[in-house]
């Protein structure tokens, strides 16, 4: 399984003070030297974290590939073809949420969705999408023509902390949440089912699957055990450990659980 370390929070923690560190730069080398596959940046609108100067120098300088998350947004899409990422992850992007709440919506999407899919591949850059895991989704993601699908974990990686975390409630206003135990027990099962079918659907089609969102080194287990997800994309849970234990051993850590 390989792993892409999703390196925002980096950007977040200077964000918090407006000054110039930590620079996520210096993440690069240390994901490399901790054998983890890929770089994931997320370029978003509002430039909350990653800015176009982050990106650039990170594109540049990284001898890992880059997976770069960014909205469908012409303005966002004219500056990622500029960049020339690896790989372009489109996500949904709310200015008022948190985090990527949930998958992107395909059907209502789908022609602008096949344009900059087009335009990218011609420019040598992959394409994924972050989508729910629903067979609909999947369909249309393959008549799109992508060549990747990365699967929204954050359904499961909820239900997960509301059973097993001490610290209960994630602040994520799921209605699913507020069921009693034995509830979400089965829910849980049914959404790591939901992960499983989906990720055999898709490789049928001949789709490359990827997941993340809201993964630990807890709840990860599971999932890293679903035959044909190639890559995991991992951010918060990774930054949070390194303040304890270091960068390079907080993603050696997630490899040693993944591999
Ligand atoms: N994959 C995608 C598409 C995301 O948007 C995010 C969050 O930025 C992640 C993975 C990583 O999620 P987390 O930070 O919860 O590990």
């Amino acid at each position: 399984m390989l792993l892409g370390v999703n390196i925002d929070h980096i950007a977040v923690l200077r964000e918090a003070r407006k000054i110039n560190d930590p620079d996520p730069l210096d993440a690069v080398p240390i994901v490399k030297r901790a054998r983890a596959d890929q770089i994931t940046i997320h370029l978003r609108e509002d430039r909350r974290h990653i800015n176009d100067y982050d990106a650039k120098r990170i594109i540049e300088n990284s001898q890992l590939p880059i997976n770069l998350e960014c909205a469908i947004d012409e303005k966002i899409i004219k500056k990622v073809l500029e960049l020339k990422p690896h790989r372009v992850t489109i996500v949904p992007e709310k200015r008022e949420e948190v985090t990527t709440e949930g998958g992107l919506d395909v059907s209502k999407n789908f022609e602008a969705l096949k344009d900059v899919t087009k335009e990218l591949q011609t420019n040598g850059i992959e394409v994924s999408l972050f989508i729910d895991p629903n067979p609909k989704v999947i369909k249309l993601s393959k008549d799109i023509g992508v060549d990747w699908i990365e699967l929204h974990t954050g359904l499961y990686s909820n239900i997960y902390a509301m059973l097993f975390s001490n610290l209960g409630f994630t602040k994520h206003s799921i209605k699913e949440l507020e069921l009693p135990r034995s509830k979400l027990k089965k829910l849980l099962q049914l959404s790591l089912k939901e992960l499983i079918d989906n990720t055999a659907y898709a490789n049928s089609l001949g789709l490359k699957v990827a997941a993340g969102h809201g993964l630990n080194y807890q709840n990860v287990k599971e999932i890293c055990k679903i035959n044909g997800i190639i890559e995991l994309n991992i951010g918060q849970c990774i930054i949070a450990r390194s303040v304890f234990t270091g960068f390079e051993n907080a993603v050696r850590e997630m490899l040693e659980i993944i591999q």
